[in-house]
């Protein structure tokens, strides 16, 4: 061997390996190629073991020849696998189908409670009415005496309320706000009032020991009967549709006179009878009534001076008749598969 022959041998080699590493299609023929060439076995060490058939004094140049092809040779293979692996990434990506959507992120959404009384307290804000709130846990006196409760009433009964001693009990209603809100503010006044009451209930699928009630209250000179049906008419055709009837049926609470409970046409059969409103057409959603003079008194008022009417709804029931809910203790459930239900295609409501 010669030197001239050397250097064409490590010319001829390294187009040889370029080469191979160029017709390797794959990460597993470029991998044979690498070992071809540049394995311990390979080619090059195969070039370098001939070193000692070299007459001394041309060894170092040599061994500086085969030590740069070596780079070389490495380098064309590193830039090879970059191709094949890049691809590989490519191969991969278009084994998907690129026009799939891409995954949704589960964003919350509104309770459907949280979203009637929203709905509902729009509505009555778009009537002039204000908002204010008051303590579950209460005194006897809001919750009963001061609304005209007769000491032995029924519903002063512990089966329905949860006392916690003989003068602070959790309340049943939203209506002790009434009182608390008159003794603070002179009419007029026109309130909601949205919360959670609390009645010693076995739970079934329309009870439940704890729900959500919104009392309203509108206390003014001359406040009749009609101003009653007039809000009242226009809160359901809002919130259940525009052909929405309305009709009061009398009734009994001691803190109204005369009192009312107040029945809207079914939403579902329109009025015609159907399972859902039990066949009569007509759908309970609240109590009413117009504001009981001994109330008045109790909050300070004058009751010759002063009319008002009052209402309570069960926000739970209404939503079950909005979105057909069997069972209010679904609403209490915290079972993501029955509230996702009424989250709004997008998700990700905002929360007040
Ligand atoms: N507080 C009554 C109830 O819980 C509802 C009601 C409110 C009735 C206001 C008349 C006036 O049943």
């Amino acid at each position: 061997m010669n030197e001239h022959g050397d250097r064409a041998g490590v010319r001829e080699l390294r187009s040889l390996a370029e080469s191979a590493f160029t017709e390797a299609n794959d990460l597993d023929a470029l991998e044979a190629a690498r070992v071809r060439f540049l394995g311990r076995k390979g080619e090059l060490t195969g070039l370098l073991r001939s070193i000692g058939e070299l007459p001394p004094e041309e060894r170092p140049a040599f061994g500086d020849l085969v030590n740069d092809l070596k780079l070389e040779i490495q380098h064309s293979y590193e830039k090879r696998k970059a191709v094949l692996s890049a691809e590989i990434v490519e191969e991969d990506y278009c084994a998907g189908d690129p026009t799939l959507p891409g995954r949704r992120t589960i964003h919350g959404g509104l309770h459907v409670l949280h979203k009637v009384l929203r709905e509902i307290k729009s509505i009555f804000f778009g009537m002039g009415y204000t908002l204010t709130e008051g303590p579950d846990v209460e005194l006897d006196y809001y919750n009963f005496e001061a609304l005209n409760f007769p000491l032995d009433h029924p519903s002063r009964d512990l089966q329905d309320t949860f006392y916690i001693n003989r003068d602070i009990l959790l309340r049943t209603q939203t209506s002790p706000v009434q009182v608390r809100y008159m003794e603070k503010h002179k009419p007029p006044l026109r309130i909601i009032v949205p919360g959670r009451v609390y009645r010693n209930e076995t739970p079934d699928p329309s009870h439940a020991s704890e729900f959500l009630q919104m009392e309203g209250l509108f206390v003014d000179k001359n406040v009749s009967l009609a101003d009653l049906r007039n809000d009242v008419t226009f809160f359901a055709r809002s919130f259940f549709g525009p052909d929405a009837k309305v009709r009061f049926r009398p009734h009994f609470f001691p803190f109204t006179e005369p009192s009312a409970e107040v029945d809207m046409t079914c939403f579902a059969c329109r009025g015609s009878g159907c399972p859902i409103c039990g066949r009569t057409g007509w759908l309970e959603i609240m109590g009413a009534g117009m504001v009981h003079p001994h109330v008045f008194r109790y909050a300070g008022y004058d009751p010759d001076a002063y009319t008002g009417f009052a209402f309570g709804m069960g926000i739970d029931r209404i939503a079950m008749l909005k979105y057909g809910i069997d069972d209010i203790r679904r609403l209490l459930g915290n079972d993501l598969r029955f509230l996702r239900q009424f989250w709004t295609e997008t998700g990700g409501e905002a929360i007040e």
